[in-house]
């Protein structure tokens, strides 16, 4: 009697590719970086952080930097530090940020955010800030490697091993480890109530449940994306938290399905890209909450028309009980009700799975793309 064993499809928990495990892996990860770091009052507690609080309560400039879809999660930060804490954020690609003048001063804080934290362009670029007199920061996934060797403070995401190129658990982990940093900070400067935060903290909390809800209705967007193998250009559109969203969407199916995607802010449609719209275009519009900022919904709305009546078929990421998108869209997927700062957790993942669908469907290895390294070692 002998049973057949394949260590490696063992490891896959039964999903066809890492990717797509890591994809299911997603609500854990969440829970695991928001684990033990707030007590029962919702007062953050970030003990591993080794930079003096009252240091951090003379911040006045943050600078995040990163590579990949981790400079996406660097801009999800961005929007959440500066609407919590006040404190004026850029985001900067690590391997242009030593090629210009970049201000820093001792109050500037650098966040470096990377999966690996081995990435050599992130790596040079905390480096030189740290050189420049910044206080450095790493939020990462991988105990010990060197980015977090290098830097005055770290943040561990605890998403768990990531195998497959395409990041995907370790992108939501960064986001949610960035959250807890910002709110971090303004629990010490005193930027929000106490209230707040534990309201925020909640509703952090109840993530990974949503997330689980997301991956149980996904069928749909798998569905769609077989439909669509050939496929040969794709846009993603986005604004405020959604244009990372639709960035890291557009990032997803260039580098496992090779097919030319691009997201864009879809204030800048008419700016430009509008002109690529031609009929049968394929274009996915993430849609902000219609109970966040002012008018913001409203003018995504109208973007869906305008592409629409331009021939293109529009794939809609939008709240649960958003009616309104509708009427304009081929397909809807629903994701569940949150604060829109939180929503990148939930809108990126059925673009995760699409592009992990496509690309399977069109027989690639999904989990070893062609070209691409997990980690680039070499500037
Ligand atoms: C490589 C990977 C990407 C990743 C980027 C940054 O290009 O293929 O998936 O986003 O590096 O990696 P890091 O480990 O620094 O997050």
């Amino acid at each position: 009697f002998t049973v057949d064993w394949d260590a490696a499809a063992a490891e896959k928990d039964g999903y066809p590719s890492f990717m797509e495990k890591e994809i299911h892996d997603q609500p854990e990860a969440v829970l695991q970086t928001l684990l033990g770091r707030s007590d029962i009052d919702g007062r953050l507690t970030l003990d591993e952080m080794r930079i003096d609080p009252e240091e951090l309560k003379k911040i006045d400039k943050i600078i995040v930097l990163a590579c990949g879809t981790s400079a996406y999660a660097g801009h999800v930060a961005k929007y959440a530090i500066e609407t919590w804490c006040r404190i004026p954020t850029e985001v900067e690609l690590a391997h242009e940020f030593r090629y210009r003048e970049p201000i820093i001063t001792p109050t500037t804080l650098v966040v470096s955010l990377s999966q690996s934290g081995e990435t050599m362009d992130t790596l040079m670029a905390v480096r030189y800030a740290r050189e420049q007199g910044a206080r450095t920061m790493a939020i990462c996934n991988t105990n010990g490697s060197t980015i977090p060797r290098e830097s005055d403070a770290v943040l561990y995401t605890h998403a768990g091993p990531e195998i497959a190129v395409a990041s995907t658990k370790a992108f939501l982990a960064q986001i949610v480890a960035a959250y807890l940093l910002g709110l971090y900070l303004a629990q010490l400067r005193g930027n929000k109530f106490q209230g707040e935060i534990k309201d925020i903290l909640a509703d952090l909390n109840k993530i990974p449940a949503k997330i689980q809800s997301v991956l149980d209705n996904a069928d749909p967007i798998r569905e769609l994306a077989r439909s669509m193998k050939d496929a040969d250009s794709v846009l993603f559109l986005g604004r405020h938290v959604g244009f990372p969203v639709a960035l890291e969407g557009a990032l997803k199916l260039k580098e496992i399905a090779y097919i030319h995607a691009e997201g864009f802010a879809a204030g800048e449609l008419k700016h430009g890209p509008i002109a690529l719209i031609e009929e049968g275009q394929p274009v996915f519009i993430v849609v902000p909450s219609p109970r966040g900022r002012d008018s913001l919904h409203a003018k995504v709305v109208s973007n869906i028309q305008e592409v629409r009546a331009r021939g293109a078929r529009t794939f809609v990421i939008a709240e649960e009980g958003d009616e309104a998108v509708k009427a304009y869209a081929e397909e809807v997927f629903f994701i569940p009700e949150t604060q829109p700062l939180l929503a990148p957790l939930l809108a990126t993942v059925p673009l995760q799975i699409f592009a992990a669908a496509l690309a399977g469907a069109k027989g690639y290895d999904v989990d070893q793309p062609r070209n691409l390294a997990k980690s680039v070692t070499v500037e």
